[in-house]
């Protein structure tokens, strides 16, 4: 079984990659009231080639053996509350963590993780947030593991 897990800085190659893995998460994640648009490919396109210039983003691709088999996409800004009554503090986001289903539960995501925390420790974010289901194990499970917890939550309700 192949066991060499690197974690590098994402390219512009990985881009086409990325974009079917997330797409194809996103499938499985809609709901009755959640649907994709129908030009959502090129959506995605633009969105990644936009984020991927952006100097505030970053990208890790994990690659086992030498083959992309993840990658997690974030960024380092300052914060400003709405309304602005709190002073503005530079955060880390992480947008998207994904391994593909036949590598999980090898620690990649982990990896993945811990080395985004690492690229906002280096640009001086005082503290790193995510959104995630809370209704799915794997997702709640790993942010658990890597020091994070629900603070201010996002309530839902169909109506
Ligand atoms: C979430 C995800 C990135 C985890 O990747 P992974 O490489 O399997 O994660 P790891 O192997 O590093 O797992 C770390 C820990 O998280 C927990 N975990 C991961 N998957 C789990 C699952 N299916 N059920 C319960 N716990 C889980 C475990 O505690 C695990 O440690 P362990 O294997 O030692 O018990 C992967 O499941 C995934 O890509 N899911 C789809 C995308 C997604 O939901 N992303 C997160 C929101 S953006």
């Amino acid at each position: 079984m192949a066991t060499e897990i690197d974690i590098r800085e994402w390219q512009r190659g990985d881009l086409a990659k990325i974009q079917r893995d997330w797409l194809e998460f996103c499938r499985q994640a809609t709901r009755s009231d959640i649907r994709l648009k129908p030009d959502c490919e090129i959506a995605m396109a633009n969105w990644l080639a936009y984020r991927f210039k952006e100097s505030e983003a970053f990208g890790f691709i994990a690659e086992l053996d030498r083959n992309a088999v993840g990658f997690l996409i974030g960024r380092v800004g300052d914060w400003e509350s709405a309304p602005p009554v709190v002073e503005p503090r530079k955060l880390g986001i992480i947008d998207a963590v994904y391994v593909n289903e036949e590598f999980r539960r090898r620690g990649i995501g982990i990896r993945l993780v811990e080395r985004a925390l690492q690229a906002m420790r280096d640009r001086n974010a005082v503290a790193a947030e995510t959104i995630y289901d809370s209704w799915s194990a794997d997702s709640a499970e790993i942010w658990r593991r890597v020091g994070f917890a629900p603070w201010m939550v996002h309530a839902y309700r169909m109506l």
